[in-house]
C-alpha cells in the first residue's frame, strides 16, 4: 500500500503506534523498562519523541494501530492478537509481548430466553472472528455487528449469544452471562510493516530485543 512511509529512509526515526485503552499502561511500561525515555508529554499530546533512541511514539485507537502500520505511517505497533485475528493484516509479527492477556469466547445468558428465529443470532464487535468460528461448526448463524456493550445484546433480545473478549470476567458475571466456549487466547503483539522492516531492521530488531528480554 502506498503511504507516507514510501519516503522514509534509514535515517528516519522509527515510529511506534501505541494503543489507547486496555493495552496503553503496559505498553508505556514496557517502553520505560526497555530503557527508552521520552520527553514530557501533556495528556492531550498524541505523539512524542524518545530522548535517547531514534524512536517516536504515536498514541492511537487500538484498532487504528493496524492501519498506521499497514499504510507505513508507523514502522511498528503494539496490538492485541484479537484485532490481528479480526483484520488479518499483512504485517510481520515480531514478538508476543506477554501482557494484555484475555480470551475470545462465545457466551450466553445464564437464564437463557428462547426466541423463535430461523437462525441463531450472535452479537459481536469481531464479526470476522465470529463468522470464521461458526463456519467451522457448520451451524448457520446471523452475525450482528455492534461497537460496544456487547453483553447487553442477549439480555434484551437482540441476539442469542455473543462473541467477545473476556479479561477479568467481571462484565460477564455482572450481566449474568457465562462462557460457553473459548475460541482463542489473546495477548499484546509487536508487529511491523514488512517493507519498513527491511529498511529499518537494525533499529527494529534492537527494540524487539529490548522488549523481549525484560
Ligand atoms: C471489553 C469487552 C468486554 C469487557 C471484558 O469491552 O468487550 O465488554 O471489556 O472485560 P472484563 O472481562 O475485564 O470485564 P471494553 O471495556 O473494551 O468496552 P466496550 O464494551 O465499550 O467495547
Amino acid at each position: 500500500m502506498p503511504g507516507y512511509g514510501e519516503n522514509r529512509n534509514m535515517n528516519s526515526r522509527i515510529r511506534i503506534a501505541v494503543p489507547k485503552g486496555r493495552l496503553f499502561d503496559k505498553s508505556i511500561e514496557i517502553l520505560k523498562k526497555s530503557g527508552i525515555e521520552f520527553a514530557e508529554r501533556s495528556e492531550r499530546k498524541l505523539s512524542v519523541d524518545a530522548t535517547n533512541f531514534p524512536l517516536s511514539m504515536l498514541i492511537v485507537r487500538a484498532k487504528d494501530v493496524i492501519t498506521y502500520v499497514e499504510y507505513k505511517a508507523c514502522d511498528i505497533g503494539i496490538v492485541g492478537l484479537d484485532l490481528i485475528k479480526e483484520y488479518e493484516p499483512n504485517l510481520l509479527k515480531l514478538a508476543d509481548l506477554g501482557f494484555g492477556k484475555c480470551k475470545m469466547v462465545v457466551a450466553e445468558p445464564v437464564n437463557k430466553k428462547q426466541y423463535w428465529r430461523p437462525v441463531k443470532r450472535v452479537a459481536t464487535k469481531f464479526p470476522h472472528v465470529a463468522e470464521t468460528f461458526f463456519a467451522k461448526t457448520g451451524l448457520p448463524v446471523e452475525i450482528i455487528n455492534l461497537y460496544g456493550s456487547i453483553e447487553l445484546a442477549p439480555l434484551y433480545g437482540l441476539a442469542d449469544q455473543i462473541v467477545d473478549i473476556v479479561d477479568t470476567g467481571r462484565t460477564l458475571k455482572e450481566n449474568n452471562l457465562y462462557v460457553v466456549e473459548e475460541i482463542f487466547s489473546s495477548s499484546a503483539q509487536l508487529v511491523a510493516n514488512p517493507v519498513l522492516y527491511k529498511i529499518n531492521h537494525r533499529s527494529i530488531d534492537e527494540i524487539t530485543k529490548r522488549f523481549t528480554v525484560l
